[in-house]
């Protein structure tokens, strides 16, 4: 039976704005593979800060493209049907995938393109396989542009700091900067979650909400060379006194129009402390290596929570609220309602 001519659960809104309450759980065709395409039953996707975003309008106008909008781009789930010319799949292959901005995760099924997709061994779970795509990816390629080296004999030790380092993307930071042991790594976090940033491999944990986490340094930590920035609202001049004298790299992960300008402004100044905004655009090589790293053991997804489809819409305010540890998984499991 072509897929279209089935009907799926999915999870829509129609409007920007409205939150977890402008979610609208509905009844829709399966959709179809086009060019290039792989049509995926989806086992789980992960709710990050930039689908509930787009809800809010900071997208508009682009973004979300049209509505009834299906959001949630971080997905995992096995390959059913392949649109033509999709090749490096087969049916019954367990995938994970970014769908930007494509998204639709939150359904039974979703069309992914097969270029950003890759295949997911089976050690690693669906819920491990849904934080790949965006959130370790994202921590990979920062620490990358930030020119930390993740392996003991490429390149010199850092010293590394990353902040809201208890976040989806701070949880993989940390552990893939403390990888080879040979990097000093600085986190920042809430107070209820210093001991787990320090058992994810931070060699110093600081609370934000004290002095010394708004000045991103313990009193005898080193100065930075390498910033991977995940929290929110930080100018310019709350980094530069943190930074390493020879130089230091703020990677921005939360990039607003003014930080933008600060990076022009060190670009033409040739300036040896930097700041780099920074959006990531996932490879599949980089989600192969990191689902590596998962089966060798040793990095894992912290999750927050996990919710069936039936009740994504709380995970989408969990979400929106800013205090996740982790990730949050949203499964389309039968028995996961
Ligand atoms: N540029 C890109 O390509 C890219 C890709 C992915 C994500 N991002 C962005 O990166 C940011 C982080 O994403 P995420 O998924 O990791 O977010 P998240 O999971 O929602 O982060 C939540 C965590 O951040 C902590 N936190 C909040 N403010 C903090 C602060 N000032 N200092 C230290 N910790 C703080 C919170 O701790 P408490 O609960 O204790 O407050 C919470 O544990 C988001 O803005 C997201 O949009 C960008």
């Amino acid at each position: 039976m072509p897929s279209s001519s089935r009907t799926m659960r999915a999870v829509q809104y129609d409007k920007y704005g409205g939150g977890a309450e402008g979610l609208k759980h509905v009844q829709v065709p399966v959709p179809s593979p086009k060019k290039g395409q792989l049509l995926v039953r989806v086992e789980a996707a992960s709710i990050n800060p930039l689908d509930w975003r787009f809800q809010k309008g900071n997208g508009r106008p682009f973004l979300p493209s049209k509505f009834p909008f299906a959001p949630v781009c971080e997905l995992t789930g096995e390959v059913v049907e392949l649109g033509a010319g999709a090749s490096g799949f087969r049916p019954g292959d367990k995938i994970v995938a970014v769908n930007f901005p494509g998204s639709g995760g939150l359904a039974e099924y979703a069309v992914v393109s097969a270029s950003n997709a890759a295949l997911r061994p089976p050690e690693v779970s669906a819920v491990e396989g849904a934080c790949i795509p965006i959130a370790a990816a994202t921590a990979l390629v920062a620490l990358r542009t930030a020119g930390v080296s993740l392996d003991a004999g490429d390149g010199p030790a850092k010293n590394v700091l990353v902040t809201a380092a208890s976040g989806g993307v701070g949880t993989f930071a940390v552990q893939l900067a403390s990888l080879t042991g040979h990097n000093h790594v600085t986190a920042t976090c809430g107070a209820r979650n210093l001991d787990l940033v320090r058992s994810l491999g931070a060699d110093e944990a600081l609370d934000y909400k004290t002095t010394e986490g708004a000045a991103l340094r313990g009193p005898s930590g080193p100065k930075h060379d390498a910033v991977v920035h995940c929290a929110e609202g930080f100018p310019w001049s709350a980094f530069a006194p943190a930074l390493a004298g020879a130089g230091g790299v703020v990677v921005d992960l939360t990039p607003r129009v003014a930080s933008v300008a600060v990076a022009v402004f060190h670009w033409l100044c040739f300036s040896r402390k930097r700041l780099v905004p920074l959006i990531v655009s996932t490879k599949k090589e980089d989600m192969e290596a990191l689902m590596g790293l998962v089966v060798q053991g040793k990095i894992r997804a912290v999750v927050d929570s996990r919710y069936p489809l039936s009740r994504a819409h709380e995970g989408w305010a969990k979400s929106m609220s800013g205090h996740a540890t982790g990730k949050i998984i949203v499964e389309m499991r039968d028995d996961a309602e």
